[in-house]
């Protein structure tokens, strides 16, 4: 019955919250990867979070994927703010261009009268082009902008998968592979444990801006993710909130 569903929602939300170390747990009934309006239910109930934080914060580093694209659909038009800033918060990996960080960047800033930070760059750059990215004016003042990020919002990927999507190299695969990592978030490859096995030299965030920033939103779901999740969270900040569903919270129980 319905209330029996809410109360074992709650329990698993406080469960999560202790074993992962973290401020708060949300989890969304049933399970995305069955049903894909679940993944509009996370969608919405992160857009409601990081709402709330438009009064507080206004500098708001995105990432891309589905999930990122979500919440863009939910973000509601009466939280109006031209005073948001939103941060593309890393560049190009080689998918669909509306769940690219930049396009998902600009669709915040469409829905909610703020402005945007777009970095037009690939993802991954050679050791050559980072060192001469990295004296460009452009992309100093992104780096400035990613260290006073106040808030992160951003998906988990499950390493082998955003690894082949991004076209790496064999020799790059292989080394996430032997490295055992297990999940992705904004460049950095984790294992298990919560250990960065590899990064790709990006001009994206870095893990120590995340970190430091007041709040993330760390948002995925579906069975499919638990490991990742898991893995990502093993080393996650304190002040990460995970949105995530049913589905993917029972899996991560289970391999706890
Ligand atoms: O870029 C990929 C994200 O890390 C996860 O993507 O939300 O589409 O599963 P997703």
């Amino acid at each position: 019955d319905f209330m029996r569903d809410v109360s074992g929602l709650i329990a698993m939300e406080k469960q999560l919250k202790s074993l992962l170390g973290i401020s708060k747990v949300l989890v969304l009934p049933q399970d995305s990867d069955d049903i894909p309006a679940v993944k509009s239910n996370i969608g919405k109930e992160a857009a409601r979070l990081l709402e709330a934080f438009f009064p507080q914060y206004k500098k708001i580093a995105v990432t891309g994927g589905s999930t990122m694209a979500a919440i863009s659909k939910e973000l509601s038009s009466d939280k109006r703010d031209s005073l948001l800033q939103f941060i593309a918060a890393r560049g190009g990996l080689g998918e669909d261009v509306l769940h690219q960080a930049n396009t998902i960047a600009s669709s915040f800033a469409g829905k909610t009268g703020g402005s945007v930070k777009t970095l037009y760059l690939p993802d991954h750059l050679s050791e050559e082009a980072y060192e001469m990215m990295m004296r460009e004016p452009v992309i100093k003042e992104m780096m400035d902008l990613y260290d006073q990020t106040d808030v992160v919002v951003h998906g988990i990927g499950n390493a082998e998968e955003i690894a082949l999507q991004r076209q790496s190299s064999t020799e790059e695969v292989e080394r996430i592979r032997s490295g055992g990592a297990v999940s992705e978030a904004f460049g950095y490859y984790f294992d298990k444990e919560g250990k960065v096995v590899y990064r790709i030299r990006t001009a994206g965030i870095q893990l120590e801006q995340v970190q430091k920033a007041p709040a993330i939103l760390a948002i995925a779901g579906g069975r499919s993710k638990a490991k990742a999740i898991l893995s990502y969270f093993r080393n996650a900040a304190p002040q990460t909130i995970l949105i995530t569903d049913e589905g993917a919270a029972q899996k991560i129980l289970e391999l706890t």
